[in-house]
């Protein structure tokens, strides 16, 4: 069979696109470049006794950073090489910031990112993840570009996706025309598309959530949780976003984060996590809401790093966990 790489596939997809210009196909292939990157760094983290712990210095005499920091900088770096990214925001940085223009380059689209999602779990060898979403600027590319160019809804992306460094390294990405997921081989170098038109379960049999937090879920989701265990659900949860919606896209199920007395409006970022991972899963058949049931594409962010509570993945499960929330849901009088 034909190997078809991403880079090679990102090329023959932008045909898709009316009036194509080939500036979204470059900011897709810098991102690979930097998701290439970031794996290779990931892969050596075992190995940070011997060459060097965080702040440390390593056999070379350069500073070890801590791997997050790193993948920020490697992505900035990697999406400043097209010139089509005009400024980014990411969960690492407080503000956003513009991109170094490249001469003759008016770029249209800014990114954000959260570049490495439960990194916690890098000191254990579990897997980690990158999630991207590309916006199409609002103001004109001749002005410096401004806080309303961030604060879209997950709808107006215009292509989002993830990176999975897990036994194998996956690139999974939509432009609103379904979802294509890239394994990485290593021995060429390159993604190479493994999973074509990714539809996901209608219902699935897992359930994704901190369940160590039970006694702090509203009363609601208390019951939802009894409900999965009572129908022998599997709880399945690794404490990296990424990786347990990646499971729930191909084998069914759902992810939770709700509310907690902690993150009263939940623990993870509308922009950087939640708004980039529901395109992907609405594309390939799912649904995202919040807890307070409205679709998280809708929801239009009122600060870079908004939180929001999220119950994502097959669209029956998703639902059926819906009508929990209506049923037991504490009404006020
Ligand atoms: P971080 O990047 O700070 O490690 O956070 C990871 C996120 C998300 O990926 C994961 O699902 C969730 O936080 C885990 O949070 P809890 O530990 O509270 O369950």
């Amino acid at each position: 069979m034909k190997i078809v790489t991403l880079d090679e596939f990102i090329i023959r997809r932008q045909n898709d696109f009316e009036y194509a210009t080939g500036e979204l196909t470059a900011l897709l292939r810098d991102i690979g470049v930097a998701a290439k990157i970031v794996n290779r760094e990931v892969n050596k983290a075992g190995l940070v006794n011997i060459l060097g712990m965080d702040g440390s210095q390593n056999a070379s005499g350069d500073t070890v950073q801590k791997l997050d920091i790193y993948a920020n900088e490697k992505l900035i770096e990697c999406l400043s090489n097209s010139g089509e990214c005009a400024a980014i925001a990411s969960e690492e940085l407080d503000k956003y910031v513009e991109v170094p223009r490249v001469e003759g380059k008016s770029p249209k689209y800014i990114v954000v990112f959260d570049p490495l999602d439960g990194s916690s779990n890098i000191d254990v060898n579990v897997s980690v993840g990158t999630i991207f979403g590309i916006l199409r600027r609002k103001t004109d590319p001749s002005v410096p570009v401004s806080m309303d160019d961030f604060l879209q809804s997950g709808a107006e992306m215009v292509a989002a996706g993830y990176v999975l460094y897990g036994t194998s390294t996956i690139l999974v990405y939509t432009t609103g025309n379904g979802v294509n997921g890239f394994t990485l081989d290593p021995s060429i170098g390159e993604f190479c598309l493994s999973h074509r038109d990714i539809k996901m379960p209608t219902s699935g049999q897992f359930y994704s959530v901190n369940q160590g937090y039970y006694l702090k879920f509203d009363v609601e989701m208390r019951r939802y949780i009894d409900h999965c265990s009572d129908m022998n659900y599997g709880l399945r949860y690794i404490g990296s976003m990424v990786s347990d919606i990646h499971r729930i896209l191909f084998q069914g199920g759902i992810f939770l984060y709700p509310n907690t007395r902690k993150y009263p409006k939940g623990k993870l970022r509308l922009l950087y996590e939640c708004a980039p991972l529901s395109f992907v899963v609405e594309q390939a058949g799912g649904r995202a809401i919040t807890l307070g049931r409205n679709r998280i594409m809708d929801l239009k962010p009122k600060s870079l790093h908004q939180n929001v509570t999220i119950a994502i993945g097959s669209p029956d499960t998703v639902t059926e966990m819906e009508e929990f929330l209506e049923k037991y849901a504490v009404k006020l009088i």
